[in-house]
């Protein structure tokens, strides 16, 4: 009966995968208004050459999504994440730790993260894999004597859009040597792992198929260089770790949870993938 529901499932996705046609990404140049002026983002670059001619070019997701969703990323004044943004640099000022710190206080302006976006996730000198998540809830536990803020609580998403937008514009250069080289080979291996009732792997849906429509969906590389992204059908953030849990969770399978080692190791590799595109800041899917 499983193995019945398993074929059934599997012969759905293919239709679906296969029913409609392959699409190029659009030819658009992703150009955004903000209020410094206007900014270009790298939406598409050579793939790196640790990707080992998987990929001949990298994407970012934007250019697979519809003209309107596109173009609310275009204008600072249309991206409704820049809400968020706004609410996160009032946590920033906010004086919240135990002896009335903000992060402000040791920081100064959000201006001081720049660049961090775009070399995260990285391992720490004692040789911890750490996700952006990771870095914020050092200082809130550690530098401000307060309880680790949820991985996917309002307050760590408004940060995390606070501080990639710092970087926007930037090229990601995420390592994967050295100390990094064990999380890179454990995040390749979730890669390119099938799991689930459909028996997919992320590289099934996001390297075999980028381009296809599932169902009426036009499946991009599922990079991480627009991450965290407002999406329109939560109409919230969401962060790259939640993506994971959502894409895994679609084949059916059993999830690793958000912040877990697997999905930081995941997260990190992913990231690899896209060396070389421009970070967004806060990028606006559907
Ligand atoms: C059954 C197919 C499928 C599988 C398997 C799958 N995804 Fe996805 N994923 C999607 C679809 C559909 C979307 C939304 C359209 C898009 O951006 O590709 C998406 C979106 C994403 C995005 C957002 C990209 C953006 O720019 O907004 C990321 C990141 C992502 N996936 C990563 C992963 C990872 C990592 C895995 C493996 C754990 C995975 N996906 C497995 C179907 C899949
Ligand atoms: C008591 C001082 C203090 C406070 C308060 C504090 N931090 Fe930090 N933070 C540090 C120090 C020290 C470091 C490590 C040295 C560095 O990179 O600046 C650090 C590092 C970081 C990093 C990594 C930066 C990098 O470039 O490596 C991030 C991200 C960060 N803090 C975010 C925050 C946020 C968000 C808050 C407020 C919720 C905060 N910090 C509050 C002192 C503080």
């Amino acid at each position: 009966m499983r193995s019945h529901i398993k074929t059934l499932a599997t012969t759905a996705l293919c239709l679906a995968l296969s029913g409609m046609a392959y699409a190029d990404p659009a030819e658009d140049a992703l150009d955004i208004e903000t209020e410094a002026g206007s900014m270009s983002i790298v939406t598409s670059a050579p793939a790196a050459a640790h990707l080992d001619g998987a990929l001949t070019t990298v994407y970012s997701g934007w250019l697979f999504r519809d003209p309107d969703t596109r173009d609310m990323e275009r204008d600072d004044f249309d991206n409704p994440a820049m809400v968020y943004v706004d609410l996160g640099l009032d946590k920033w000022n906010e004086p919240m730790g135990k002896n009335g710190e903000s992060c402000a206080s040791c920081h100064n302006g959000p201006e001081s993260m720049k660049g961090l976006r775009a070399t995260t996730p990285r391992v720490s000198a004692d040789g911890k894999l750490q996700i952006m998540e990771d870095l914020i809830n050092g200082c809130v536990t550690e530098r401000m004597g307060l309880e680790a803020w949820g991985l996917t609580s309002g307050d760590m998403k408004n940060m995390l859009a606070l501080i990639a937008v710092q970087s926007r514009g930037e090229v990601v250069n995420v390592a994967i040597d050295g100390p990094a080289a064990e999380f890179y080979a454990k995040g390749k291996e979730i890669y390119y792992t099938r799991y689930g009732q459909l028996e997919m792997s992320c590289a099934n849906c996001h390297e075999d198929n980028a381009g296809n429509y599932i169902r009426a969906d036009h499946l991009s590389q599922g990079q991480v260089s627009g991450f965290p992204v407002y999406r329109l059908k939560d109409a919230a953030l969401v962060t790259a770790q939640q993506r994971f849990v959502g894409c895994v969770r679609d084949t059916r399978a059993e999830t690793f949870k958000a912040g877990s080692e697997e999905f930081k190791a995941l997260e990190l590799y992913v990231a690899s993938r896209g060396n070389g595109l421009g970070i967004e800041g806060v990028g606006v899917r559907h």
